[in-house]
């Protein structure tokens, strides 16, 4: 199944020589909070330090680290939902940063995110159809017989019963949340999604579920990941590259089999004794 997979990318036409995703020397600060002796700020933390970072079309490229190594503010950098302090960063050529209001709109549709907490990320008083079909009505002027069908196909393709559409958030398992989550995402038809933690909260069976319907949904659908977790176990299931990040820096990065067969650094090795193989 991984190796039928693995073969499946490596031989996609997809996977082309110029990176879909370029990140240079991409660096985040936050300031430190106040010190309670006397009100000075105490400096800043660096949560994203100098990071360069290519991602090729079609790749899943792995992001891992312990918790508040800079996963999440890298992924929201490269999202443009925050501003970096220094660096760059180049999306199918085009620089993200000094896109005006305009562009960055068509550029939104291009790049998604799955989060963590598909229930914290769901409104719960929306119900399936308008969680699903709500990025149609901002970003395409599409009418209604339209929107009904894409929100069917987007149901079918994560799995979900065309019931579902009438049912609100709460009614669901994590696991079918997560699946509203993806469906809401690919509504827009993106080339990248940035997937942070997205079966961190999930049982070890339900994410293997969540993990094999992102796989089969990046050949549907010809999507590339930058699938982030603290986990090498899930990591290396999906991912075609890892990159280890530890303080805010990229510390090693390199093909999947390489990283989890030979790693260079102690601190990948360290992730590898941790956690025990994910079984699917
Ligand atoms: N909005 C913020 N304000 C201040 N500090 C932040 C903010 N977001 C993240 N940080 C800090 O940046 C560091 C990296 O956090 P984060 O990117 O969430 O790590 P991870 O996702 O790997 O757990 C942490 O020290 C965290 O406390
Ligand atoms: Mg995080």
């Amino acid at each position: 199944m991984l190796g039928t997979r693995y073969s499946q990318l490596k031989h996609s036409a997809n996977i082309g020589l110029v990176p879909l995703l370029e990140i240079r020397n991409l660096t985040k600060t936050f300031p430190l909070g106040e010190s309670i002796f006397g009100g000075d700020a105490r400096g800043e933390v660096r949560a994203v330090d100098d990071v360069s970072l290519d991602i090729q079309a079609g790749e899943t490229l792995g992001l891992v680290g312990e918790s508040g190594s800079g996963k999440s503010t890298l992924g929201r950098l490269v999202l443009r939902l925050i501003e970096p302090t220094a660096g760059s960063i180049r999306f199918n050529g085009r620089d993200l940063l000094s896109a005006r209001t305009g562009e960055m709109r068509g550029l939104r549709r291009d790049m998604q995110i799955i989060f963590q907490d598909p229930f914290g990320s769901l409104d719960p008083r929306m119900r399936v159809e308008e969680i699903v079909s709500e990025p149609l009505i901002i970003h395409e002027r599409m009418n209604l017989s339209a929107r009904r069908m894409r929100v069917a196909e987007l149901l079918r393709a994560v799995g979900l019963d065309e019931s579902a559409r009438q049912r609100f958030p709460h009614e669901f398992s994590g696991g079918q949340r997560q699946r509203i989550g993806i469906a809401r995402a690919l509504a827009l038809r993106p080339k990248f999604i940035v997937a942070d933690e997205p079966v961190s909260a999930l049982d070890v069976s339900v994410g293997a579920q969540i993990v094999n319907l992102m796989a089969r949904l990046q050949l549907e659908f010809g999507l590339t990941y930058l699938f982030i977790s603290h986990s090498m176990p899930v990591v290396r299931y999906l991912a075609t590259r890892i990159a280890v990040m530890y303080r805010g820096k990229i510390v090693e990065v390199g093909p999947t089999e390489q990283m989890t067969a030979a790693p260079a650094h102690a601190y990948t090795r360290s992730l590898l004794e941790a956690t025990p193989e994910m079984t699917t």
